[in-house]
């Protein structure tokens, strides 16, 4: 027997992208959510509803079953190593890296690097691969202030056009992981669920591939 359905949603900028890929499944919101302040939707089937939350929320939602499937960046997903969900497929939207930067012109210090990021995770991974030995401090947000107010001598952080980089005095270096937006699924909703969450992602695979 299969039960309804709930798809958790980032909230911002991927969230337009995401909609127009969701009715390409013949899912859509029976409300526009920029409208309204609700946090759980009704949409054009009874029993599937859309969750809209905070993208570092999102795996949490589906790794504990809470929603069934999920839309995240991959920048959120590598910083939360969990075998409880699949990774079905990557949506193409929402594309940027994760990068290392520092101040423009300023060469790497030697000894431990001072690194501030909210990645803490892959910066980790990313430097001690490099055989770099960092001191991670984290941060929420405004990573790019952290070199300019000597908190950090390089950050960690999103990089899409560069212009919060630049208009900061900050250049990106290393490309640690391109990024882009992934549809997750919690393992036991696809086995009570397998058809009807395939056949969605099926549909949502062919709108990316035709884009
Ligand atoms: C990201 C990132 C940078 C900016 C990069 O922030 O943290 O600040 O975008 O974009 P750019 O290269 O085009 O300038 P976002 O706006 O997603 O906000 P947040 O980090 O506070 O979530």
């Amino acid at each position: 027997m299969s039960k309804g359905l709930t798809i958790a949603l980032t909230k911002g900028r991927i969230l337009q992208e995401t909609l127009p890929l969701l009715a390409a499944a013949g899912i859509e919101l029976t409300e526009d959510p920029k409208k309204s302040r609700k946090l759980i939707f009704d949409t054009n089937h009874p029993d599937i509803h859309v969750v809209i939350i905070r993208g570092v929320d999102v795996p949490t939602y589906v790794q504990f079953g809470a929603a069934d499937i999920g839309v995240a960046g991959r920048d959120i997903l590598l910083e939360d190593p969990s075998d409880r969900f699949y990774e079905l497929v990557d949506l193409g939207i929402a594309k940027c890296r994760l990068m290392t930067a520092a101040l423009v012109g300023k060469t790497r210090p030697q000894g431990r690097l001072r690194v501030a990021t909210k990645f803490t995770h892959s910066a980790k991974r990313w430097y001690a691969s490099k055989g770099i030995q960092v001191e991670l401090i984290k941060l929420y947000g405004a990573m790019e202030l952290a070199p300019l107010m000597n908190l950090a001598d390089e950050i960690v952080d999103i990089v899409d056009t560069g212009n919060t980089l630049k208009a900061n005095g900050l250049e990106p270096r290393e490309n640690i992981a391109d990024i882009s937006s992934r549809l997750i699924v919690n393992k036991a909703s696809m086995r009570v669920n397998h058809d009807r969450i395939m056949q969605i992602a099926d549909k949502i695979q062919q709108a990316v591939n035709n884009d």
